[in-house]
């Protein structure tokens, strides 16, 4: 992993091969391993770039955020594109985020447009967050700044993945449970704060004007199909489809499969 300076702190960067860059962002509360079934094969073709966000696996929080504050998706877009710099990757980028990472995505979209080629949403929402879900989020922060977060690493995985996943890949399911036990509690409590604020970003997608591609896990229980290809349909010529035994975690549940995807994609925008 590489250190980029942002500010007063260091960002922990995953940044290998070489050709068209593809700009990998993790979902909550995970780190850059998220993505280690697409960086470790994709790099043969593509330089691929994945950064830790703010609070998350080698990146730490700003010094002196305290307890309560929040982690923003602007802010976590904003990083996204200091690292690019730092990185001097000076053509665009196609940015390849999940769930959360997707949230970054629209953001990155609108304050970084001329550093993008090209968007691929996994797994993700445009809409904002009920008032009940923003209040679910802040009691959850609450929890881990008291507690830890032994409790979400429980409880998170029942969500995350295809019935499948859990029968026949149980590393995968131990492997994310670990990743979440071990999240700074300041971190994941920040980013849920981040989140109950985020934009509900549904009018800006007729507007978005890079080639995209949106995957979906069939069994996707956080961002249903049927949401998902909402997005696909509002974003002009945007891409569709539907990963066959995969949840939330498409990309880890189903490497192969989502790999061809992103290939075939980014190949066709040389
Ligand atoms: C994620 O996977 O990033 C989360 O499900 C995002 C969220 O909590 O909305």
């Amino acid at each position: 992993m590489k250190k980029v300076t942002i500010g007063d702190r260091q960002c922990s960067v995953y940044d290998k091969g070489s050709g068209a860059t593809i700009l990998f962002v993790h979902g909550f509360p995970l780190s850059h391993a998220m993505w280690r079934g697409q960086l470790e094969t994709l790099k043969a073709r593509f330089r691929v770039v994945a950064p830790d966000l703010r609070g998350f696996g080698g990146s730490p929080l700003p010094a002196g955020v305290e307890a309560d504050e929040k982690s923003t998706m602007r802010q976590m877009a904003d990083d996204c594109a200091v690292v690019l710099d730092a990185l001097q990757i000076a053509g665009p980028v196609v940015l390849c985020g999940l769930s959360m990472g997707g949230y970054v995505a629209w953001q990155f979209a609108k304050h970084h447009s001329g550093k993008l080629r090209g968007l691929i949403l996994c797994d993700t929402k445009a809409a904002g967050d009920t008032p009940e879900a923003a209040e679910t989020r802040r009691k959850m922060a609450e929890h881990v700044l008291k507690h830890g977060t032994s409790a979400v690493a429980e409880a998170m995985p029942a969500k995350l993945f295809a019935q499948v996943t859990h029968k026949e890949q149980q590393e995968i399911v131990a492997e994310v449970r670990k990743t979440i036990e071990a999240t700074s509690p300041q971190g994941l409590a920040a980013a849920q704060r981040g989140m109950a604020e985020r934009e509900d970003v549904r009018s800006w997608l007729p507007n978005i004007a890079v080639p995209t591609l949106v995957i979906v896990g069939r069994e996707d229980a956080i961002s249903p199909v049927d949401e998902m290809r909402a997005i696909a349909d509002a974003i002009p010529g945007a891409k569709f489809h539907v990963v066959e035994q995969a949840g939330h975690m498409a990309p880890l549940e189903q490497p192969g499969d989502v790999n061809t995807l992103i290939a075939d994609f980014v190949g066709s925008l040389a």
